[in-house]
C-alpha cells in the first residue's frame, strides 16, 4: 500500500499558490505517495478559549469543531506539509488560529512525534514575507514534527509561484528531504545550530535568541559571515520527546499554581476591574 502525504493549506484560495506548491512537492516525491489535501477553511477551526481542558482528563477540546479531525489526519499520515500565505507580514490568521489550538497537540504526541514534515511559506512580493516562515516552521515544530526543510515561495497571482524555476527547485528539495530521514533544515544564511531556525532577536546582553527553539547564545563575525552559537534554553521547543512531556507537565502544574495563588492574584486585579468602558459593536 502507498504512503500518505498530507498537505495542509491555510489559504482561502482554492488552487492558489499554497495548494500548488503542496502539489509540486508531492509530484517531486515520485510514485507511491497519495496526496491528501486539508484546507483549513473546511475545518471551521474556532479560536482557543484558554480553558485548558485539552490538557486534563480526557484531553479533548470541548469546542466540537474540526480540530480533532485534522489532528487525526496528521496522525495517520506518513508525512505532512504545512503551507500558509503571507498576509500583512505574517502567516494568515487561519494558520495562527490552528496553531493557537496547539495545546491539544499534546494528546496526540505519541502519534505525531517525529513525523517528517516541511514548511511552505508563500509571499506575493520578494522579501515581504515578514514572520511567515517563522510562523509555519513553528506550527510544524509545535506539532512535534521532524521538520526537514522550509522554503519561502514568491508569487502573487494564483499559479505565479509555478512560473519560477527557483520555486520549482525549492519544491523538489523539500520533496527530497521528506524522503530522506537524515535531512535537516538548512538555511542559506546564519541559522540556529540547535534547531535550524533562521529568525533571531538580538538581545541587549550581546546574545541572540532563536525565535523557533528559544535557545540563546553569543554571536559574532567569523571571517565574512555571522556565526550564532545557540545553547538550549530552559523551555526548548521541542528538541526531544522528553521536552514535550516536561512542557506539558509544566503547563498542567500551572493549574495548581493558579489555585495556590488565586487570592493574591484576585487582590492585585481587584482595583483594575471597574476601570475603563468596555466598547463593542453597536447593535
Ligand atoms: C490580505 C492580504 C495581505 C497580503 N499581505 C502580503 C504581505 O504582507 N507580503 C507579501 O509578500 N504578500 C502579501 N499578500 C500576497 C499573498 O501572500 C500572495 O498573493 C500569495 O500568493 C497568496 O497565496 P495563495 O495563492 O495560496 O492564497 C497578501 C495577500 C492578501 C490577500
Amino acid at each position: 500500500m502507498g504512503k500518505v502525504l498530507l498537505g495542509i493549506s491555510a489559504s482561502p484560495r482554492k488552487n492558489g499558490n499554497c495548494e500548488l506548491m503542496i502539489k509540486e512537492i508531492h509530484a517531486g516525491m515520485g510514485a507511491g505517495w497519495e496526496l491528501r489535501l486539508a484546507r483549513l477553511s473546511d475545518f471551521g477551526i474556532k479560536p482557543c478559549q484558554a480553558c485548558y481542558q485539552c490538557l486534563f482528563d480526557k484531553m479533548r477540546c470541548p469546542q466540537g469543531d474540526g480540530l480533532l479531525a485534522l489532528l487525526e489526519e496528521i496522525s495517520s499520515a506518513d508525512a505532512w506539509i504545512a503551507a500558509a500565505p503571507t498576509y500583512l507580514l505574517s502567516a494568515n490568521a487561519s494558520l495562527k488560529r490552528f496553531l493557537d489550538r496547539g495545546l491539544q497537540f499534546y494528546a496526540f504526541v505519541d502519534r505525531l512525534w517525529g513525523k517528517p514534515a516541511v514548511a511552505v511559506s508563500v509571499a506575493g512580493i520578494e522579501g515581504m514575507e515578514g514572520s511567515t516562515k517563522l510562523n509555519v516552521d513553528s506550527l510544524a515544530k509545535l506539532a512535534f514534527a521532524d521538520l526537514r526543510g522550509s522554503a519561502v515561495f514568491y508569487g502573487a497571482l494564483p499559479g505565479e509561484t509555478l512560473l519560477s524555476p527557483e520555486n520549482r527547485q525549492s519544491a523538489l528539495r523539500l520533496a527530497k528531504s521528506l524522503l530522506d530521514p537524515s535531512a535537516r533544515m538548512v538555511s542559506e544564511g546564519p541559522a540556529c545550530p540547535v534547531c535550524g531556525g533562521d529568525t533571531f532577536r538580538f538581545l541587549p546582553n550581546g546574545e541572540a535568541k532563536c525565535m523557533l527553539c528559544s535557545g540563546s547564545g553569543k554571536y559574532g563575525w567569523k571571517e565574512d559571515h555571522l556565526a550564532i552559537d545557540i545553547r538550549t534554553g530552559d523551555h526548548p521547543l521541542f528538541l526531544t520527546r522528553e521536552d514535550v512531556i516536561r512542557h506539558a507537565e509544566w503547563l498542567r502544574g500551572m493549574k495548581q499554581q493558579f489555585l495556590d495563588r488565586r487570592k493574591e492574584l484576585k487582590e492585585v486585579v481587584k482595583e483594575y476591574l471597574s476601570v475603563g468602558t468596555v466598547v463593542g459593536r453597536p447593535d
